[in-house]
């Protein structure tokens, strides 16, 4: 299972966080956008990203990722994710995205089931169950949203798709043990608000 370590709560700085995640072993930086209005929250502005020696893992919980898809690939992310919920031309933004030579996802809040991402399957480079209410780092693993990993990884059976299923929110070194069948992880407090990230990594036996 690959590591995405989020940048979202961590007891450094930015500048100081990414260096740490460049020393680990982990696999992508995952980067959380908030804008306020998608979620109450707004995530602050982000000026070290570039620092990043892992390749960028962009989830935009907004609600209008088009204003930020093309920062994102200034900073050449290796992909981006937004939300099934949006009432947007979800195709658009996602061919944008692939325009734009990144990869594309689509992220289910914990109460939007899989046959949200139904349509878009035949396209998608990722699908991000959200484990936790979106916005906020922290949380209380929601276990029943692991049902998805199993209704996810029979689609893409059936149907051939392609698509790699991470998991976001409230992975630690106890709930890791809950989640199988999931192509990666994203993972944040839990790495971030310690002193040894790479420690807290290894305790995820991955
Ligand atoms: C939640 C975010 C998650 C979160 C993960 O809205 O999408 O990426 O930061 O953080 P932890 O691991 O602390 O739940
Ligand atoms: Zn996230």
């Amino acid at each position: 299972m690959k590591l995405a370590v989020s940048i979202l709560v961590t007891d450094y700085d930015e500048e100081e966080t990414i260096a740490r995640i460049n020393e680990t072993t982990a696999d992508y930086l995952h980067v959380d956008v908030t804008d306020g209005s998608f979620v109450s929250q707004r995530t602050p502005q982000r000026d070290f990203l570039h620092t990043s020696k892992k390749p960028l893992n962009v989830h935009l919980m907004v609600s209008r990722p088009f204003d930020y898809i093309s920062m994102f690939k200034e900073l050449q992310a290796e992909s981006i994710t937004i939300q099934a919920e949006l009432e947007d031309d979800l195709n658009s933004l996602l061919d944008y995205i692939h325009e734009l030579g990144m990869k594309c996802g689509l992220a289910l809040c914990p109460k939007t089931s899989v046959s949200a991402v139904e349509e878009y399957a035949n396209k998608l480079d990722e699908v991000l169950i959200l484990s936790v209410t979106p916005g906020v780092g922290g949380q209380k693993m929601i276990e029943s949203t692991l049902d998805k990993i199993e209704e996810l990884e029979n689609l893409r059976e059936k149907e051939g798709y392609q698509f790699k299923i991470f998991v976001d929110g409230g992975v630690n070194g106890e709930t890791i043990g809950k989640i199988r069948g999931a192509d990666a992880v994203i993972v944040g407090s839990f790495i971030c608000k310690s002193e040894d990230y790479q420690a807290q990594i290894d305790k995820l036996g991955l």
